[in-house]
């Protein structure tokens, strides 16, 4: 026994409480704990029957995910896992009830699967996500799962990693009782009413484990699942296989297929790149100067200026997270727009089945649109969300002075311009912050929250509390030029249209990225942005522009030619009405012609070049950043670019994508892309001297306990 393990006797039942905050993961020290616990109870003659529950706010999250990475390293031997745990449960003589609230989540199902009974709190949720970490369950649960819901229903939560809340896991068989009001009392009820009834093992129950002819339908669907929509991904295939192995083996047999599976899942980058981006996830939340009591404002109530695309889809991400909020803008024409737009994407979440038509009108009564500004005056938090140009935000924000109320958060979602030069145009810089959301706004999960000269500590801690509740994850980055995303963002496209300048087709370097794992290639981005959002942009900064300096040709040529994105039916590529994409002949003559003007003879290029110019000098660019110190940590880019820009979790984000190559190999090809391009590829100097080190990124970087 220790102390994340405690032990108490009710009456006849003995009570063993994992006490391993904040979340009860299974670490060195809790298994043996709950062994040891049940060895006492096994022991102690007035004992007749047993509850496994967890302190605080949580039965158990799962295995300690801290673990995984030493064993990989070779610092710890994986051994029997918790496997003999597992059996000492199952077989225990008095009868063990798992009482389950908040999560029990892979190893905690694992744990509460073994058990004899499980009951659970309603708003409970049990699940397998081991495959949101490249893994699957270790110890049992692709066994006895489908034991215990079918077949179909197990392949679906190991295959995804969704949980299922526990008045569903009791439909399903996998709850065998729902508790209302205190937990550890009706556990103790039920498991002492249980006490001397004959228990049904899990891992001999094989009824529902079905016939070779119902299951092949069953497999087919999911292998063709995994084939559709997790493409790259290794786990969800052998989360499947160990599944199939549960239907075709005996128990024994099937735990040992599972361990084999799962130590090849456990092995590869990708679960490595998953499992860095689930701690950079919660790093990143984490600021060394922003003391951890810093008062923060709730928001009761939001304002948005600008009806636009973005303006819509910041409301639509209030509205959804139930705070009330003014969209306001100055023309009834786009208000009416945006009312159309935000109904339209509500009732098409409805016809999907995502939420009811109920929760849509609620979600619709959250958003009051106005022409006025005086109805922002109420608002803990107005956000502009307007085109890029300057004179106007200072416009607004000047007026946002007069009118917000003291203490409200003033921020901006711009893209790329200055904070601070915003800031200075009200009397209350302290109070203003970026807070850049990415299109759509209330789908993508990333918010750069932009920290200005002078942005102050309470409406920092603020915004990140508020992100949170909004349900986005935020990264805090420094003011520059596009911030810590858009200033990488720039550099990849202007390479990408290099290429094609120089010989590439469009279809090759858009193929190039989404072989890589992106969600698109970067011509289609643009398309899906509008070709005219970059076009504006640089015509705002090209005063800026260094002399001498090559500059793409061709998307300026294509918004010449009226070729926006998808919005004008074509870009990069023709659309039709669906906005589905084809290569468009018309394209490449307007390429012949711009290689011609440029003098440049077409060459062969290979994929090779393709993926590596684009992702180095993501790199490149990301290494700069580093220093400047515009990004905290190499793991809050990777953090923006796999929540903002679709780079596939399984690389774990550019900066981590380069340290797994090695940041000498990489440093070697930018230095040869110098050579032959110029100086838009000089080396970074964080870049050389990590490389000259034997470094990486991320040895760099600080962690926050
Ligand atoms: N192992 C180790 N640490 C874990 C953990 C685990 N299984 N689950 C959570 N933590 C840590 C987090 O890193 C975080 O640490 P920090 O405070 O130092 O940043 C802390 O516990 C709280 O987690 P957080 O995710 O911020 O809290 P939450 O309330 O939003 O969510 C969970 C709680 C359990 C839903 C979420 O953490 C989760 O999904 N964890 C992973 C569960 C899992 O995948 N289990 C299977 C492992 S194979």
């Amino acid at each position: 026994m220790n102390d994340l393990v405690l032990y108490y006797v009710d009456g006849d039942v003995a009570v063993i409480t994992v006490n391993n905050p904040p979340v009860n993961a299974l670490s060195p020290g809790v298994p043996e704990g709950i062994a040891a616990c049940l060895q006492r109870a096994q022991q102690d003659d007035r004992v007749r029957a047993v509850v496994l529950i967890g302190a605080g706010r949580s039965f158990i999250a799962g295995a300690d995910i801290k673990e995984f990475g030493k064993i990989t390293s070779g610092s710890k031997a994986r051994g029997e896992g918790l496997h003999p745990l597992l059996y000492a449960l199952e077989d225990s003589p008095k009868p063990v009830t798992a009482a389950i609230h908040g999560q029990a989540f892979g190893g905690g199902l694992e744990v509460a699967m073994a058990c004899a009974y499980r009951v659970a709190v309603p708003e409970a949720r049990l699940g397998q996500p081991e495959v949101k970490l490249g893994l699957i369950p270790g110890a049992g649960g692709t066994q006895r799962l489908p034991r215990l819901v079918g077949v179909a229903k197990a392949i679906e939560m190991c295959q995804f990693g969704e949980p299922v809340s526990a008045s569903e896991a009791a439909r399903l068989g996998l709850v065998d009782q729902l508790v209302e009001g205190d937990l550890v009392t009706g556990a103790v009820a039920f498991a002492r009413r249980m006490a001397d009834q004959p228990v049904n093992k899990v891992r001999q129950r094989d009824a529902l484990l079905g016939t070779p002819e119902q299951n092949s339908p069953i497999f087919a669907r999911a292998r063709e699942l995994a084939q559709t929509r997790q493409r790259d991904l290794i786990a969800p295939r052998a989360a499947i296989e160990a599944i199939e192995a549960a239907t075709k083996l005996p128990f024994y047999e099937g735990i040992q297929q599972e361990a084999q599976l799962f130590e090849q899942c456990l092995f590869s980058s990708q679960s490595k790149a998953l499992i860095h981006v689930f701690f950079a996830e919660r790093a990143a939340a984490k600021i060394p100067d922003l003391p951890k009591d810093t008062p923060v404002q709730p928001v009761q109530k939001a304002g948005i200026v600008g009806a636009g695309t973005m303006g819509v889809g910041i409301a639509m991400t209030y509205a959804n997270a139930g705070i009330p909020v003014v969209l306001k803008d100055v023309s009834q024409q786009a208000l009416d727009r945006a009312l159309a737009a935000i109904q339209r994407q509500y009732a098409q979440s409805v016809a999907k089945g995502r939420f009811s038509q109920a929760v849509m009108e609620e979600r619709l009564g959250r958003i009051q649109l106005s022409l006025d500004d005086r109805d922002l005056e109420e608002a803990d938090i107005v956000v502009e969300a307007v085109f890029e140009n300057m004179a106007l935000k200072k416009e607004i924000f000047s007026r946002l002075d007069q009118i917000a109320k003291p203490g409200a958060i003033l921020a901006t979602n711009t893209s790329t311009l200055s904070i601070d030069e915003i800031a200075a145009a009200t009397s209350r810089p302290h109070q203003v912050v970026g807070h850049h959301f990415f299109s759509p706004a209330h789908v993508m999960r990333l918010l750069e929250i932009v920290r200005g000269r002078q942005t102050s500590l309470p409406v920092l801690a603020a915004s990140l509390a508020l992100a949170r509740r909004l349900g986005k994850v935020a990264v805090v980055v420094g003011n520059c030029r596009g911030f810590v995303g858009n200033r990488m963002f720039g550099p990849y496209r202007r390479e990408a249209q290099f290429l094609i300048e120089e010989g590439a087709s469009v279809e090759q370097v858009d193929r190039a990225m989404t072989e890589f794992g992106m969600a698109m290639g970067p011509l289609a981005v643009g398309d899906l942005a509008g070709l005219d959002v970059g076009w504006r942009i640089r015509r705002e900064f090209q005063h800026l522009d260094p002399p001498g300096v090559r500059k793409p040709l061709l998307e300026d040529r294509l918004v010449e030619k009226g070729r926006l994105g998808q919005k004008s039916g074509a870009g990069w590529y023709r659309y039709d009405e669906n906005r589905k994409p084809y290569f468009d002949p018309a394209v490449d003559e307007i390429i012949d012609q711009v290689r011609r003007e440029a003098g440049i003879q077409p060459r062969l290029i290979s994929q090779q070049e393709i993926t590596e110019r684009l992702l180095y000098t993501l790199v490149n660019e990301g290494a700069r950043i580093l220093e400047e110190k515009i990004a905290l940590r190499s793991s809050d880019i990777d953090i923006v670019y796999v929540y903002g820009y679709g780079f596939p979790a399984h690389r774990g984000g550019p900066m981590f994508y380069a340290d797994s190559v090695g940041l000498s190999a990489v440093l070697e090809r930018v230095r040869e892309f110098h050579a032959q391009h110029g100086s838009r590829w000089q080396p970074a100097p964080l870049l050389e001297r990590l490389a000259g080190q034997g470094r990486g990124f991320s040895s760099i970087d600080t962690s926050i306990a």
